[in-house]
């Protein structure tokens, strides 16, 4: 990456505007490798130097990916009045203007969700066309039945009459199962089982593509992800092998039973 200026730098990577920067400038608020600027014309290499913002450093890549174990309570948006939204996870030093939840989860599903200020990675991930498979880890309120298996398998019609994309589905446990799906309708996961008869009482959503959710991750947690991770949620690998990762990823969060 080619040399830029301090200030452009720092207002493209963070919340602030350029004046709200110059002002930190002359507070002495950033350095760079250890020195501190208060130039705002002063050039500067991201790639090369370490530059930090009250002690916290600026992460320099062009685009910024984190995968977020999103909790119950929080809505996948950039604003609401009304709920908290997910970049409120994000920690002040990683936050940039233009980042967004790629993808949905209902405010009550918990998991994966990635969070960027990349637009075209998420309208790839997001697109139709590329089918990007994802995966959630279902709690009925009622025992699982072997027939939905087969009717999930041949796409079920909501309510309203939508048609589903066929559903791969594996039982785990009396009333668990890991459901994939590679579309995205509104409630989907929770309208396909409330046509089988049954009620969703949690979603958790575990991998995209073949991207598994680190298990270790708490709940409102995040971590950095680099392009190959990305490239990870763009590929699809087939349901038997991402269910024997899931199993053995996921296997003390199934066995304490959280939900
Ligand atoms: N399907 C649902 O019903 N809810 C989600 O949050 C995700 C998929």
């Amino acid at each position: 990456m080619a040399e830029i200026r301090l200030d452009k730098f720092l207002a493209d990577r963070t919340k602030y505007s350029r004046n709200e920067v110059k002002a930190l400038l002359k507070k002495g608020a950033v350095r760079a490798d250890g020195i501190i600027i208060t130039d705002p014309k002063q050039k500067i290499n991201p790639e090369m130097q370490e530059i930090t913002l009250g002690g916290k450093k600026i992460h320099g890549g062009e685009h910024i990916y984190l995968i977020l174990n999103k909790p119950e309570g929080y809505i996948c948006a950039t604003e609401d009045k009304q709920h908290k939204t997910v970049l409120e996870l994000v920690p002040e030093e990683l936050r940039r203007k233009d980042m967004f939840p790629a993808g949905r989860l209902d405010i009550d599903s918990t998991g994966l969700v990635l969070v960027t200020d990349d637009g075209e990675l998420a309208h790839q991930m997001l697109s139709p066309k590329h089918h990007v498979p994802k995966y959630y880890l279902v709690t009925l309120a009622r025992p699982f039945e072997e027939s939905y298996l087969q009717s999930l398998a041949d796409g079920i019609t909501l309510s309203d009459g939508t048609a589903c994309l066929p559903v791969q589905a594996r039982q785990i446990s009396e009333k668990r199962c890991l459901v994939c799906l590679h579309e995205g309708k509104y409630h989907q996961v929770k309208r396909m089982f409330a046509s089988l008869g049954n009620h969703v009482e949690h979603l958790h959503r575990v991998a995209v593509g073949s991207l598994v959710l680190a298990p270790d991750l708490p709940s409102g947690g995040h971590l950095e992800v680099f392009h190959k991770d990305i490239l990870k949620m763009l590929k699809a690998e087939s349901f038997s092998a991402m269910c024997e990762q899931i199993m053995l990823a996921f296997s003390s969060y199934l066995i304490n039973d959280r939900h």
